[in-house]
């Protein structure tokens, strides 16, 4: 039987979508649309236009496609937007996620994957964080991430569910240019837009105490993430548990070292504009991986120059034709390698 993917039409949810379908896993999604692309969806995957908080909804895909799980990635996601409107993102995470494990006690469906986040840490007192790391989440968004998995953590002992909550660090890169994140907030499309634009990329803080300065994080390649929620589906599965499970690629990245290696990949000029530090910004989150290894037996295959590579190819996919490009380049008085 199928599993249940809520927000499968989102940059995330459509690489999961294809690691469960090359797994031979199926799959139906719920998704309002919101800001997820029906675009993305494989083209026999069902899907009903809902939100997660229409309990009624909920019940249906569940009871009319008889679910075998529920991998949960419907969520707002953006860290500055839950600062201006922490009730949004109170509602739809929080009363999203409670939604989701109601219908599913009343479906009687119990394995549940849960899209958390490396935002539940806030600022760790150290690079590198192990799962039992202090969570202290400097965010609305990251405080509806952990009390997330706290009520998936109470469902699983309470009502017998079987789960894993993932936490994310950061995601990028895609496996097809389709199912790029081009309008991302975060680096990757940040910068890639602003290239395409012609316009100087910009680094918010240079001082932080890093081996260059500036920010060090895990970049993972979004398609090891999909593959890592295809094992958690199979663990879910085939065992009884209730973890929670660093998803990174367990080495760090500074932001200077993404620029450099953008230039390398894209032939742009990437100095950047150097701004103050951006509010809430650690100086370092590090995932350590161990327990993915050990659980999930996974562990990432992509490394930093195939997540720019295929991020860059998304960007073009959707961009202005390299002729375009190439004479931009030029004028930004950088001679552009042909890709
Ligand atoms: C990375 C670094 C910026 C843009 C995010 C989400 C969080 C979680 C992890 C999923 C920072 C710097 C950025 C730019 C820059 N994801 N930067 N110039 O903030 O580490 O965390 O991913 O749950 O929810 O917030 O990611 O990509 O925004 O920033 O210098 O134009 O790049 O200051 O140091 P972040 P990010």
């Amino acid at each position: 039987m199928p599993w249940l993917v809520t927000g499968g039409a989102g940059y995330i949810g459509g690489h999961v979508l294809l690691a469960m379908r090359e797994a031979g896993l199926a799959a139906v999604v719920i998704d309002d649309l919101s800001t997820g692309d029906i675009g993305r969806l494989p083209p026999d995957t069902p899907i009903v236009v809902a939100s997660v908080l229409d309990a009624e909804a909920m019940r249906g895909v569940l009871h009319d496609h008889s679910v075998d799980g529920v991998i949960h990635l419907a969520a707002k996601k953006s860290v500055e937007a839950s600062v201006e409107d922490p009730l949004l993102y109170y509602r739809e995470n929080l009363v999203g996620t409670l939604t989701v494990l109601s219908s599913m006690a009343q479906a009687g469906v119990r394995r549940l994957v849960l899209s958390s986040s490396a935002a539940v840490y806030g600022t760790p007192a150290t690079d590198s964080v192990d799962e039992d790391a202090p969570t202290r989440p400097e965010s609305p968004y990251g405080r509806t991430k952990l009390v997330s998995e706290w009520m998936v953590h109470d469902a699983a002992r309470a009502l017998g569910f079987s789960c894993l909550s993932l936490r994310y660090f950061n995601v990028t890169g895609c496996a097809d240019p389709r199912l790029g994140d081009n309008e991302g907030s975060n680096l990757f499309p940040q910068v890639l837009r602003a290239l395409v634009s012609g316009d100087r990329p910009v680094l918010f803080g240079d001082d932080y105490p890093t081996r260059d300065g500036s920010c060090l994080r895990d970049y993972i390649h979004v398609q090891d993430l999909a593959e890592a929620h295809v094992a958690a589906a199979r663990l879910v599965t085939e065992t009884r548990c209730d973890e929670t499970v660093n998803i990174g690629c367990g080495t760090g990245h500074t932001v200077r070292e993404v620029l450099a290696a953008m230039a390398e990949t894209t032939g742009f000029d990437t100095t950047p504009r150097v701004l103050p530090r951006r509010p809430g910004d650690p100086a370092g989150v590090v995932a350590t991986v161990e327990r993915a290894e050990r659980l999930l037996h996974w562990t990432a295959r992509f490394g930093l120059d195939d997540m720019v590579s295929s991020a860059w190819s998304a960007m073009n996919h959707d961009s202005p034709a390299n002729e375009e490009l190439d004479g931009r380049a030029l004028e930004s008085g950088v001679e552009r390698r042909a890709l």
